[in-house]
């Protein structure tokens, strides 16, 4: 069960600012919405910064009223739009940016993202004093401290409607598909969809991937004059290109795989229920704790619970991927 946190109001702060920032994700703007009605009404001004940290550098900053943030709880990508900012990574500008924040009268900064952006928002607050609390933003799951972020689920969903579509070619020519999932340096998104979509193997980074056993099990397939057919999830990972190269691999023991990589399908599209009721939550309590005088957090959900963790720790512990995620596609494989 959802419960918002019963904290006192004993910071004095009368306007927040927010942002979102890095890859925007579904879900991004029921935050923004719930950020916004949460602080209206109690009182206190919204500002929304446009275009993540590169907008606060420039002060891109316009007030937000209760009617900007009406019908976009169903939308996806953020109304306040959201960038990469290498310049956010130097002392000096986000000395600036504070400055910029203290001059529009902001008390306190609201920064929704990835462990990118939460890097910044700390290191902000940090260096200058000005209060941020952080919301986990990004399709990747790969931020410690909360079980889902905002976007996962309808990352995943997104990548599944795509995948039963390409299911239905692979069994029709009896062929396998490597199917490109997005997740940047993790395999979230990979395990999750893989076991949703029945894949016949999983490659993420996290864990080796053993292309021999794949051979031996499509070469049993075949044997039983079954046809080889079926879906390899891939990860990204670190490096561009690892499924053409996978491809190749497969090519060179006889296989004739299709490659089919997903892409940015999976950051858009209307926010699935989970995280509409995730950002709202996850929103609203990031108002009530930065009200409470809170500083330099996130807050994320952990076991249906809400649940505030330093920004310090959200940067340096790693969010372990279940190894028996993808261990559990191959024990439930024909
Ligand atoms: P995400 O937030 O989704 O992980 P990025 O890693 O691209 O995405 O980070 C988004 C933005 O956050 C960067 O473009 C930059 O503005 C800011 N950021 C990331 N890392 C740092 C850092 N170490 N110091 C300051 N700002 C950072
Ligand atoms: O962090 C979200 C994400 O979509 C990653 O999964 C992916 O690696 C990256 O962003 C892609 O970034 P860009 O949109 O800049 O190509």
């Amino acid at each position: 069960m959802y419960r918002l946190p019963e904290l006192e109001k004993t910071a004095n702060i009368r306007a927040i600012a927010l942002l979102t920032s890095g890859g925007d994700s579904p879900g991004m703007n029921p935050a923004v919405r719930s950020i916004t009605r949460a602080a209206l009404n109690q009182g206190i001004k919204v500002f929304g910064i446009n275009r993540g940290y590169s907008g606060l550098i420039i002060g891109d900053i316009t007030e937000l009223h209760s009617s900007d943030v009406t019908n976009i709880v169903q939308r996806g990508g953020t109304i306040l739009k959201s960038d990469r900012c290498e310049a956010f990574k130097d002392p000096v500008v986000r000395n600036q940016a504070a400055e910029i924040l203290r001059e529009h009268g902001i008390d306190g900064l609201i920064v929704i993202g990835g462990d990118g952006s939460l890097s910044g928002a700390h290191l902000l607050t940090q260096e200058t004093g000005i209060p941020v609390i952080g919301l986990p933003g990004t399709i990747d799951n790969d931020v410690y401290g909360t079980d889902d972020t905002i976007g996962f689920d309808t990352a995943v969903n997104t990548a599944l409607e795509a995948i039963d579509k390409i299911r239905d070619t692979a069994i029709s020519h009896e062929r396998i598909f490597l199917v490109e999932v997005m997740g940047r340096n993790s395999g979230h998104i990979a395990s999750q969809v893989g076991i949703a979509c029945g894949a016949e193997m999983i490659v993420v980074p996290e864990y080796e991937f053993n292309l021999e056993s794949l051979c031996f099990s499509l070469a049993t397939q075949r044997a039983r004059g079954e046809g080889s057919s079926g879906i390899i999830i891939v990860a990204e990972g670190p490096r561009p290109g690892l499924t053409s190269r996978l491809a190749t691999q497969l090519e060179e023991h006889g296989e004739k795989p299709g490659v089919c990589i997903l892409g940015h399908i999976q950051r858009g599209g209307r926010p699935t229920g989970h995280d509409r009721v995730l950002a709202s939550c996850l929103g609203a309590a990031a108002v009530n704790y930065m009200l409470a005088g809170f500083s330099d957090m996130m807050i994320g959900m952990v076991n249906n619970e809400i649940v505030a963790t330093n920004l310090q720790d959200i940067i340096e512990k790693k969010k372990v991927l279940n190894p028996q995620l993808v261990e559990l596609a191959q024990l439930l494989h024909k």
